[in-house]
C-alpha cells in the first residue's frame, strides 16, 4: 500500500534515514553485527573477494576502498555473471563477501559455490532477505534490515549494504589490529551523524527535480566521480538506465581525458560528484577540461562553489569522510527517479526488469 508517495521507489528513498539510523544505533550500543565466529575468521584474512551483480556490485566497489584503507587487506571485486566461469586463483586466506539484496541471484550463488569448490571456506553473505539461499550457503551472514524492498530498483537496500559493509571493514581493521579505539570512535561519530545528513539531502528534492526536468530528454549523460565516488557515479548512471531508460555512463573523472572527452560538447551534460576532500583539486581540473570543450556540468558538492558559466551546483551536506558516498548516492537516486518521472516511465514496473534472477 502506498502512503503519501506516488511510487514505491520514492517511498523507499525516503525510508533511508530511519533504516540507517537503526543500523548505526546498533553499533552505538556496542551491538556489532559481526559475531565472534566471524570476527575470528576476520583475524586470519589477508585478502577479500567481493562478489555481486547489479547495484550490489557497485556497493561492493565502494566498500573495496574501506576494506583496503581500514582493513588493510588486498581487495578484489568481481561481477558474478563473469566470475563463476573464471579459472581464478584466489589466495587461501581470502574472505569471500557475497552481496545480494534478494539472496537469490543465480550468478552470485554460483560464484559463491565456485569459491567453495576452490577451497575458500571463510565467507560472509550480505543480504536483505532472512532465510534466503545465500544465507544457507555462506558460513556467516549479515542482514541489512531495510525491510521488504517493493520497488524493482535497489535504493534503501543499497545504502544499507554500504553501511553494513562499512561496519564489516571496521571490524576487519579491528580484528587485524589496525584500528584503535580512537579511530573506531571517529567512525561511530560519523555513523551517528549520517541519518540527519541523509535527511538533509532529501530536502534538496525540489532542486534535483528541476535538474531532472531540464536534462531528462537528453540522449546521453556522463556521471563522474573520483575515488569512492567513482562507483557512486557508476551506480547513479546505472539508476538512470534502469529507471529513466536514459543512456548514462558512470566514469572515473580522471579517465575522461583518455578518450571519452571526444564526446563532450554542449549537448552532453556531465553530472559530477564533487566532495570537498583531498581528491577535489584533481576533480576540479577534470571539470575544467569538460568546460573547455563547452560541456555543461551539473555538480553535487558539499563546497560553496560559485556557479559560473556551464557549471551548475547543488550543495549537498558535508561533514562526512568515509560515509560521504551515501550522501551522493541519495542525491543521484532522486535525480534518476525524477528523470524517470519526467520521461513518463512507469517507475514501479520498469520494462524488461525483474527483481531477482534466479535462473540465468
Ligand atoms: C538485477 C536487478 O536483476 O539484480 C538489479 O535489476 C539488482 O536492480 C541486481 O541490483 C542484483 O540483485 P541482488 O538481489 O543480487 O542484489
Amino acid at each position: 500500500q502506498l502512503g503519501k508517495f506516488p511510487h514505491f521507489m520514492l517511498e523507499e528513498i525516503y525510508a533511508q534515514p530511519a533504516i540507517l539510523a537503526a543500523l548505526a544505533a546498533r553499533s552505538q550500543q556496542g551491538l556489532s553485527p559481526v559475531s565472534p565466529a566471524l570476527r575470528s575468521d576476520l583475524a586470519h584474512v589477508t585478502h577479500v573477494l567481493l562478489l555481486a551483480c547489479g547495484s550490489s556490485f557497485h556497493s561492493a566497489q565502494v566498500a573495496s576502498y574501506w576494506l583496503e584503507s581500514l582493513g588493510g587487506v588486498t581487495v578484489q571485486v568481481e561481477l558474478t555473471s563473469e566470475y563463476r566461469y573464471r579459472d581464478s586463483l584466489p589466495p587461501p586466506q581470502t574472505l569471500v563477501i557475497a552481496i545480494s539484496q534478494s539472496g537469490e541471484t543465480a550468478d552470485t550463488l554460483a560464484s559463491l559455490r565456485h569459491t567453495q569448490a576452490q577451497g575458500l571456506s571463510a565467507s560472509v553473505a550480505i543480504t536483505n532477505t532472512p532465510g534466503s539461499s545465500i544465507t544457507r550457503l555462506a558460513r556467516h551472514h549479515l542482514l541489512t534490515l531495510a525491510g521488504l524492498e517493493r520497488a524493482i530498483f535497489s535504493t534503501k537496500t543499497f545504502t544499507a549494504q554500504l553501511l553494513m559493509l562499512y561496519q564489516l571493514a571496521l571490524a576487519l581493521g579491528e580484528a587485524r589490529g589496525r584500528l584503535g579505539p580512537e579511530r573506531l570512535a571517529l567512525a561511530k561519530q560519523e555513523m551517528a551523524r549520517l541519518p540527519a545528513l541523509v535527511n538533509a539531502t532529501l530536502q534538496l528534492a525540489p532542486q534535483i527535480r528541476e535538474w531532472a526536468q531540464q536534462l531528462a530528454q537528453r540522449h546521453s549523460l556522463f556521471v563522474i566521480g573520483r575515488n569512492m565516488h567513482y562507483p557512486v557515479a557508476m551506480e547513479g548512471a546505472f539508476k538512470l538506465k534502469e529507471v529513466a531508460y536514459l543512456h548514462a555512463e558512470g566514469y572515473p573523472a580522471g579517465e575522461l581525458k583518455h578518450g571519452p572527452i571526444t564526446m563532450v560538447d554542449s549537448t552532453l551534460p556531465v553530472i559530477a560528484c564533487l566532495p570537498w576532500n583531498n581528491h577535489a583539486e584533481k576533480a576540479l581540473a577534470n571539470l575544467q577540461e569538460v568546460r573547455a570543450r563547452n560541456g555543461e556540468i551539473f555538480a553535487f558538492s558539499d563546497a560553496a562553489l560559485a556557479p559560473v558559466e556551464r557549471l551548475h551546483v547543488i550543495r549537498v551536506p558535508g561533514g562526512l569522510n568515509d560515509l560521504s558516498p551515501i550522501i551522493y548516492t541519495v542525491a543521484l537516486q532522486l535525480f534518476a527517479y525524477y528523470c524517470g518521472v519526467a520521461r513518463g516511465n512507469n517507475i514501479d514496473t520498469p520494462r524488461n526488469l525483474a527483481k531477482s534472477l534466479s535462473s540465468d
